[in-house]
């Protein structure tokens, strides 16, 4: 059978193709869990800063083998949650919208993240309202998807409608597990006119709940399970999906639906409250 005649026939499965992608990440030099911003994080529990580094090591490296082109920004003593990138910004059409956390632990990162985007020739917009960058920004088709409810003010999404001058979709968050918008729906394949996502519908509140079903019909439901061990915060190319390799029901339904997911195991980083997704900040210019 060939492709043609399988297309547009009810039940069918849209083919799913990879496009390369351009990412941010920081190496955990300096990982440790010494303060506690959300439920995940117990400064009492130990840390192996040497293992969080290999299992980083593992995800990079799955990256640099499906081809994408890998920046680092260098890790700062005394800011532990610098691996997690994706807070450290949003960047779309060239424009780095910088981030200004809502912790005092993490606020440094905010200006550490502005002048790596400025040296890479992007247009930074300082942020003058509180937001958490692409953990909790999220960009499918032509529109942004924001979280509310933990960490970015829903200020801070009126600045992204002056920024980009895109639709802006608010979503509010109300389990402090799921705390960032990456921790609770996964954009598998953004490409507009065939956009399409994952998502846990208890971390939201009911009007949000009836937005995504309405917005994304065809989305794929997590299971609790999945999104307890950060299965939602995986990073897709629109086929190939690397997710936490504890997710298996997550894993079976990408499958079923065309994707390639890849597994890895960043039990560490969890200790932090943070998955692959967290770890990689997409660089869109
Ligand atoms: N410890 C970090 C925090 O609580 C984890 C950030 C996770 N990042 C993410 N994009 N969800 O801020």
């Amino acid at each position: 059978m060939t492709l043609i005649e399988t297309e547009g026939q009810p039940g069918t499965r849209p083919e799913r193709r990879p496009s390369g992608r351009s990412v941010l990440m920081c190496r955990p030099e300096h990982f440790t869990v010494v303060y506690r911003i959300n439920p995940w994080m117990n400064p009492a529990e130990p840390t192996d800063t040497a293992l969080a580094l290999r299992q980083w090591q593992a995800l990079h490296d799955t990256y640099v083998g499906l081809g994408y082109d890998i920046h680092l920004i260098d890790p700062i003593a005394g800011l532990p949650d610098m691996v997690y990138a994706a807070n450290g910004g949003f960047v779309v059409d060239g424009i780095a919208y910088g981030a200004k956390f809502t912790h005092p632990e993490r606020q440094p990162e905010g200006p550490a993240y502005m002048e790596w985007f400025r040296k890479a020739g992007l247009d930074v917009r300082e942020p003058e309202e509180v937001n958490e960058g692409e953990g909790d920004f999220l960009l499918v088709g032509d529109t942004i998807l924001a979280g509310t409810g933990f960490r970015s003010d829903s200020t801070s999404h009126e600045e992204l409608v002056r920024i980009y001058g895109r639709e802006v979709v608010t979503l509010r968050l109300v389990n402090p597990s799921f705390y960032h918008l990456d921790t609770a729906i996964a954009v598998l394949d953004p490409t507009p006119g065939q956009e399409h996502i994952a998502y846990l519908p208890s971390a939201f509140d009911e009007a949000s709940v009836a937005l995504l079903q309405q917005r994304y019909p065809d989305a794929i439901i997590v299971s609790e399970a999945d999104a307890a061990v950060l299965g939602l915060n995986s990073f897709s190319d629109g086929y190939n999906v690397v997710i936490a390799s504890r997710a298996a029901d997550f894993e079976r339904q990408l499958r079923e639906h065309g994707y390639h997911p890849i597994g890895v195991d960043l039990s560490e980083l969890l200790l932090g409250g943070g998955g692959v997704k967290c770890c990689t900040l997409e660089l869109r210019r």
